[in-house]
């Protein structure tokens, strides 16, 4: 860095170098960059918007051969900042993070201890490793019955040997594990501790530090999510001084999963958000709690609602996520989530109870208070009876494991109505959306209230990633 004002952005100079109208690429990418040259270009009124300030990584932000290593440089700057050893880059969310951080610890006959409340891409990660898993569970909170961070004891109590322990933190609704905590329970037991992240990246920028920083020996964030990043980009860090994850091993699994025609554009988006946050981030990051915390007292005025900090979570939570919880004042999340969407001001999440928003860098303060305002004004729109406050169902799932997701999901299959599915193994996925955590995952016992969840789900939202979109059927286990 040269300044505490100017950071070092190696990538993101050099995808201005490469942004000039001189460019013709006789090679990918097939728009040729045509956006350089204005309206004339062919089916510009198609594609022209659409690809602008698209520039390949390979031949157009750095060279074929990738001479000058401008993502090397910038992925050693990220790490740098956010006290990792080693990081990568990713343009497969962190979806493709949570698979190569399984992937760098996973074994095929030792298990895997995983959070059941973790992303659907823990799934694809077991999957394609073929690690096997022992599910662990966050803490439940016991009235408002959502996920308050993984407990040390967690993994101190799991009995079978494992060779890692993998947890979610920063949770869908904004509430944190002890990480300090995790690693050292982890660490205690020979083991390493690696951090889902995903909707956590500023943490990294603020003093206590992110996930790696805390003791994790991997950690997956979205740069998309919490950051500036372009949809899509997610970075996955470790730290290789403490002996339980090798770089080498990382860097395969990232290299195995990756695209091989990365866009240099959305890479640069993220050095471009660590320079952000290196330069003034905490200061912003700072302002925008105090706006939040503000943001919350005004919603705690409104009679019947709860509203999540710390003196009612029982655990620490993102400084910059609004949770409430709607069921004293009879309003219905889902219609006010609708409302707001239509609005053009879309919640991170809206199901009947449960309502979260997510603040970030690029917010104003003006803005916070005025959604604030417009979120209470549509509360009192949609005030009703209350109501009693019914548990989410994929935060508590405890399922009958029958065969590791790898097995399931390379065994034969059959498709049968989904009413006559209760007793048969599931051969796929039924994921509500948000969060994406399976209600029920291959090579798990489907239950009749599993049934019932996916149904009433699917009332309130997307129900996803099982093969058939209407809900009827399921795919079980032909011979078991
Ligand atoms: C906890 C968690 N991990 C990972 C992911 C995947 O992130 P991405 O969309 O960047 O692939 C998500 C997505 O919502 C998530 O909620």
């Amino acid at each position: 860095m040269d300044d505490a004002r100017s950071p070092e952005t190696p990538l993101l100079d050099a995808w201005r170098h490469a942004r000039v109208p001189e460019k013709r690429p006789m090679q990918i990418p097939g728009h040729k960059m045509r956006y350089l040259h204005g309206a004339g270009a062919w089916a510009w009124d198609l594609v022209g918007d659409t690809v602008r300030d698209d520039i390949s990584l390979q031949g157009g932000v750095d060279d074929n051969a990738l001479s000058h290593d401008y993502v090397g440089k910038a992925e050693r700057l990220w790490a740098a900042a956010v006290g990792a050893d080693h990081s990568r880059f990713l343009v497969g969310g962190s979806s493709q993070g949570n698979i190569t951080a399984v992937g760098t610890v996973a074994d095929q006959s030792v298990p895997i201890a995983i959070d059941r409340t973790s992303h659907r891409s823990t799934q694809a990660a077991l999957v394609i490793s073929g690690a096997i898993p022992v599910w662990i569970r966050p803490r439940l909170h016991p009235e408002f019955h959502l996920p308050i961070g993984m407990a040390a004891s967690s993994i101190a109590e799991v009995g079978e040997e494992v060779n890692g322990f993998f947890a979610t933190s920063p949770s869908y609704v904004g509430t944190l594990s002890d990480v300090r905590a995790l690693a050292e329970a982890a660490h205690a037991r020979g083991q390493a501790l690696i951090i889902d992240q995903a909707w956590g990246a500023h943490l990294d920028f603020m003093p206590q530090g992110g996930a790696v920083r805390q003791g994790a020996d991997v950690s997956v964030t979205s740069i998309h999510k919490a950051l500036t990043g372009y949809s899509q980009t997610a970075v996955v860090s470790m730290r290789e001084g403490r002996g339980f994850v090798r770089p080498e091993v990382l860097n395969r699994w990232v290299d195995m999963t990756s695209t091989t025609s990365p866009s240099g554009t959305l890479l640069a988006t993220i050095d471009a958000a660590r320079a952000a946050m290196e330069r003034d981030g905490q200061a912003r990051i700072d302002m925008l709690s105090e706006v939040v915390v503000e943001s919350r007292r005004r919603l705690a005025q409104v009679p019947g609602l709860i509203v999540l900090d710390e003196s009612n979570a029982g655990c620490a939570l993102d400084p910059l996520k609004v949770t409430i919880l709607l069921p004293g004042t009879g309003a219905d999340g889902v219609l006010i989530g609708q409302d707001l969407f239509d609005l053009g001001c879309g919640p991170e999440v809206a199901d009947r109870d449960t309502f979260v928003f997510t603040v970030t860098v690029s917010d104003e303060p003006e803005w916070v208070a005025e959604f604030t305002g417009m979120l209470i004004d549509r509360i009192e729109a949609r005030r009703s009876e209350p109501r009693a406050m019914a548990p989410v169902a994929v935060w508590r799932v405890e399922p009958e494991v029958v065969l590791t997701p790898r097995e399931a999901f390379f065994s034969d299959r059959r498709r049968i109505p989904l009413d006559d599915a209760v007793g048969e193994v599931s051969a796929e996925q039924f994921c509500p959306y948000p969060p994406g955590v399976p209600l029920i995952a291959p090579g798990e016992r489907v239950t009749r209230e599993a049934v019932e969840q996916i149904r009433a789900a699917a009332k309130v939202g997307r129900v996803a990633y099982n093969s058939d979109p209407s809900l009827e059927t399921i795919e079980v286990i032909d011979a078991i």
